[in-house]
């Protein structure tokens, strides 16, 4: 039977189904990653393979490295997912894969072999939003969680106030102007001379700081939209310790730390409060690898009480990139009819979720 007569017997067969199973890959960054996920929560497998021990002596991402070391563990990592779900290939209802925004190389890696399998095996493609992916992983780890609510998503590419109305049905309330939140960690660290990944390292050092021996500024602070602005951030710490260094001045490297990181945390939990307030949701939920921050999640964790919101995480393997967040999205996706042909392409640079942005 054609590819295509193949796929419409399998989603009507998917409606009747108790059971709905699917393997999803993840390679938009450094870490390339497959999980199986059942039902969209239950996750059977998720198996990741970080790069970032290869990427630190670089101190950041190299894009060709990130493709090429892709292109050597999709498969194992794939073989891995299934092993540990104990699950043969014919269980599968459908594949889920990150098609953007990342890497363009690293993206090409996890879509043509997901590309690959859903062929070979008769299966639908579906291919997932990085962003919307980030959001899932709340579903993974709070069953119960459900739309609508607000979503701080903040990663090493991403900094969005996203109002989740419904699976699939998205708002963009704020994003930032510049840099994401999780690229001026990393681009401090490194001038601190801290080992890359910037946030892990700037979060352990700061426990031993103080976050307020240095006022650095709170870009958009106290003005009334959601969009956020981190590279003066970066600059004001640049301008300080160089300032520091033409006075033959010392400082502490753990005060410089954990003050950067008040003020990012400062800005991320006041915007979403105040855009959960706008939005009148009761519910907040962050995500992303910056999501993983310790100050962060006190910060939000306070704030949130103090307003009456209740606030969700993922669990900390389901903050940074994994598959079985792509796996929960493609679910719902899924299940509702929403997949792709085989012509489907990476979009580097493009999320639909940002697109479809009204001013806010
Ligand atoms: O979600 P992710 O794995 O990849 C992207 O989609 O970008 O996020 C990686 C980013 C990096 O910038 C990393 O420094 C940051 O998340 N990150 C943290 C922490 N753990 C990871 N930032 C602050 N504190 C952390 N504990
Ligand atoms: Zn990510």
């Amino acid at each position: 039977m054609p590819y295509i007569c193949e796929i419409r017997k399998k989603l009507n067969e998917i409606k009747e189904k108790d059971e709905v199973i699917i393997l999803a890959i993840e390679t938009s960054c450094d870490e390339t990653s497959a999980a199986v996920v059942k039902n969209g929560r239950a996750v059977l497998s998720n198996i990741i393979a970080s790069q970032i021990e290869l990427h630190r002596h670089y101190g950041g991402v190299v894009p060709e490295i990130a493709s090429r070391k892709h292109v050597e563990a999709v498969n194992p990592v794939i073989d891995e997912a299934m092993r540990e779900a104990g699950i043969g290939f014919d269980r599968l209802d459908g594949i889920g894969v990150t098609y953007g925004p990342g890497l363009v190389g690293a993206l090409l890696v996890g879509l043509s072999t997901a590309k690959a399998l859903a062929y070979a095996l008769s299966l639908p493609l579906v291919g997932v939003d990085h962003i919307e992916g980030h959001i899932s992983a709340n579903y993974i780890s709070h069953p119960n969680l459900e739309p609508p609510f607000l979503c701080l998503v903040v990663s090493g590419g991403h900094t969005h106030l996203v109002w989740v109305k419904d699976y699939g049905d998205y708002e963009v309330v704020g994003m930032t102007r510049d840099d994401a939140a999780g690229e001026a960690f990393d681009k401090v660290a490194r001038v601190l001379g801290l080992a890359y990944p910037g946030g892990p390292s700037i979060d352990l050092i700061s426990k031993k700081g103080n976050a307020q021996a240095i006022q650095f500024p709170r870009a958009y602070i106290d003005e009334d939209h959601f969009d956020f602005s981190f590279s003066g951030l970066k600059t004001a710490v640049i301008n300080y310790l160089h300032n520091l260094k033409q006075r033959n001045e010392t400082y502490k490297i753990e005060d410089v730390a954990a003050s950067f990181q008040q003020a990012v945390v400062d800005v991320l939990v006041d915007k979403t409060i105040k855009a959960a307030e706008k939005t009148g949701l009761s519910r907040i939920a962050v995500a992303g690898g910056v999501a993983a921050n310790s100050a962060l999640r006190q910060c939000m964790t306070i704030r949130t009480r103090e307003h009456g919101f209740e606030l969700f995480y993922p669990q900390l393997v389901y903050c940074t990139d994994n598959a079985a967040m792509i796996g929960c999205a493609a679910y719902y996706k899924l299940i509702h009819g929403k997949i792709d042909d085989l012509f489907l392409n990476v979009e580097p640079s493009f999320s639909k979720i940002v697109a479809d942005r009204r001013q806010y």
